[in-house]
């Protein structure tokens, strides 16, 4: 059976994992068997919060003490040695540069001291493989909605590895609209989180925020414009009791998730698809996955949705993606990998 040690530092997560699978594929091209064996974060949330966004230069160094103890977790969870590896993958992009060097160069120089094959993996395509864990359960063509904190878009596959973009965001990503708006309300970080959880207290009927490019007759998402509403709303309405907080969290969660199904479903009903992968980090939105769970249902179209944990950062979706490289033994000279921040895996 090979395994992969995967790494992944693209943003602010230090991450290692161990990811099992067998040497035979399914007719998509994903590899049966597919185990994740250990999958360690260290997250650099704590430090981030302080203030209220990534600061690419401290999560770079950030990663630095934590890589090596990372990957040690990683292998000691999955009872085994770095010698008895088959191949490493990274993260090579996209992703904040000085980040994705970290992984980058660990990776490298164990390929080279260890003579194992090195796989550098798109960092979109990851979040979409944390779905593959689900095997011969998903059938193509599938559309894959990709919601993170630097990436929306709406992708469509015919084959694993095969990928074609439908619709993208024209300014903000889901997620960083939901950090942004989160930084307006003057809330914690990341603010997705938080606005999720103060939503579920929140009641719907009081406030109404715009659904951008809802309507509109083609695949483009936006989301700038539901950051400008709630900065006019708040200069004429300043939150004075938590019950309104709660409101509007609540009016921003439903504003974004419709907008994002909608624009899932018009994706996958355009492109005929069997299924639809769920992606991202801001894939662990529970109110998403319960309304894109729906509207699939209601056409007959099989929804699949990563595990909480797979869907922010982390190694396991990158040995993931691994999986199906190592079996068309896509592997690149280590010498000449580099971290490519602008890497489009569409
Ligand atoms: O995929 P990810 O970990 O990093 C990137 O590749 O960007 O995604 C991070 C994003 C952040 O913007 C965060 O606010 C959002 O995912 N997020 C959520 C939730 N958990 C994380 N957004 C909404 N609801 C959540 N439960
Ligand atoms: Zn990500």
């Amino acid at each position: 059976m090979p395994t992969i040690l995967a790494i992944e530092t693209s943003c602010d997560e230090t991450a290692a994992s161990a990811v099992f699978f067998q040497n035979k594929k399914n007719k998509n091209g994903i590899p049966h068997g597919l185990e994740v064996k250990s999958s360690i974060v260290a997250s650099q949330i704590p430090i981030h919060k302080k203030t209220k966004g990534v600061v690419p230069e401290v999560a770079a160094r950030a990663h630095v003490p934590q890589i090596i103890p990372v990957i040690q977790k990683a292998l000691h969870k999955a009872k085994m040695t770095i010698h008895e590896i088959d191949a490493l993958a990274v993260s090579a992009g996209p992703g904040l540069i000085t980040s994705l060097m970290v992984g980058v160069e660990a990776a490298k120089t164990l390929s080279v001291v260890l003579q194992k094959p090195l796989i550098p993996v798109n960092h979109v395509e990851a979040h979409i493989a944390a779905n593959y864990i689900a095997g011969d359960k998903i059938m193509l063509p599938a559309v894959a909605l990709v919601v993170s904190g630097g990436h929306t878009e709406t992708i469509l596959i015919k084959k694993i590895g095969n990928y074609k973009l439908i619709g993208r965001t024209r300014d903000d990503a889901a997620g960083e609209a939901f950090d942004k708006i989160a930084k307006l309300l003057d809330l914690s970080y990341p603010g997705g989180p938080i606005i999720s959880q103060y939503a579920q207290k929140g009641k719907k009927g009081n406030i109404h925020f715009p659904r951008p490019m809802m309507d509109k007759n083609n695949d483009d998402l936006s989301f700038s414009g539901l950051k400008t509403s709630v900065l006019y709303f708040l200069k004429k309405y300043p939150v004075t009791q938590k019950q309104q907080l709660y409101d509007i969290c609540k009016e921003v969660e439903s504003a974004i998730v419709d907008v994002l199904v909608s624009k899932a479903m018009r994706a996958a009903k355009e492109h005929k698809a069997k299924s639809i992968l769920l992606a991202g980090g801001v894939a662990a939105n529970t109110a998403l996955r319960g309304a894109l769970c729906s509207a699939a249902k209601k056409q007959n179209i099989h929804f699949f949705k990563p595990d909480i944990k797979l869907c922010t950062d982390n190694a396991a979706m990158v040995g993931l993606a691994a999986s199906h490289h190592y079996l068309a033994k896509k592997f690149k000279d280590p010498y000449h990998i580099k971290a490519n921040p602008g890497w489009e895996l569409v």
